[in-house]
């Protein structure tokens, strides 16, 4: 049983679903175990081919790690409670692409969460940032590595260095994120964008996510022979041989994930 995290399954994407508004879905020690524990549950599930991550209630998508855990700890216990596995982590590296929506905040942790997303797409009344340094501290998250990636080292450090909360149309122009919906048509818009995907061949899904995340990770070199790899290897899969038969016979395919 989580008490944190909802997981919604709507044909072959689910929605998970942070659920803590009254503390504005704060990732604390619970969420971070249940957000993990439900990419578990979902990774097997052949049924389920593209994930979306939102928050629950009007205000926040996640309004960041939870403060309150804050208060007490040392830099020992602060070590210790971000070794092993980690949500961020597991996110960029899951299996399947997992879509961050966001509506209203999407602070410190909240937007580290995003970043690690395969793709952020938003309301136009969402707003984003880093306030770490407002609490004399700075991201923990993965926010100094995966932000520069995301909006190049200038707009990192004025986000970083000046905790500056940014509305959706800023974060659009930056590439904070990635779409902008009416906050009305977030989720209608959100969940057609996650079926799109999830009627392609998930082995491509798969592959595809990987070379695309190797592009910030490697040198040039080194992502186009892995591109290169991951393309031959997508001939050995049985979603190869229906995509291309269905194309040469002029016919929709039908992708099996195998
Ligand atoms: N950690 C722990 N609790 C949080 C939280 C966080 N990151 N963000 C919000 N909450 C809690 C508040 O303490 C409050 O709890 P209470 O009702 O027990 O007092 C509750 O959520 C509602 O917050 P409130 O500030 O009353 O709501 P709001 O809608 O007026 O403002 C925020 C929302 C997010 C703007 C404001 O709560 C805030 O600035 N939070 C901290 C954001 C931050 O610095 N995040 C980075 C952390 S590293």
């Amino acid at each position: 049983m989580k008490e944190t995290v909802r997981i919604e399954r709507e044909g072959a994407v689910a929605v998970l679903t942070v659920d803590r508004p009254e503390k504005r879905n704060a990732l604390n020690a619970a969420v971070r175990r249940e957000l993990i524990a439900a990419l578990d549950e979902l990774r097997g599930d052949a049924e389920v081919r593209v994930l979306v991550l939102t928050g629950a209630g009007e205000k926040a998508f996640v309004a960041g790690a939870d403060i309150g855990e804050f208060a007490e700890r040392t830099p020992l216990e602060q070590r210790a409670a971000m070794t092993g596995r980690r949500v961020f982590d597991e996110i960029a590296a899951y299996p399947k692409p997992v879509i961050a929506m966001i509506h209203g905040l999407a602070l410190g942790g909240g937007c580290e969460l995003a970043l690690a997303c395969d793709l952020r797409i938003a309301a136009d009344t969402a707003k984003l940032g880093q306030p770490e340094i407002n609490l004399g501290i700075i991201p923990g998250g993965g926010g100094t590595q995966r932000l520069p990636r995301v909006v190049g080292t200038g707009q990192a450090m004025r986000l970083v260095l000046t905790g500056e909360i940014i509305d959706a149309a800023e974060a659009l122009r930056i590439g904070l994120v990635d779409l902008l919906h009416p906050a009305a048509e977030l989720r209608a818009r959100t969940l057609e964008l996650a079926r799109t995907m999830a009627a392609k061949s998930p082995v491509a899904l798969q592959m595809a996510k990987s070379a695309v995340r190797a592009a910030a990770e490697m040198p040039l070199a080194a992502g186009l022979a892995y591109e290169t790899e991951l393309f031959a290897t997508c001939f050995a899969s049985e979603d190869k041989r229906e995509g291309v038969a269905a194309f040469l016979e002029k016919r929709p395919a039908e992708f099996r994930g195998s």
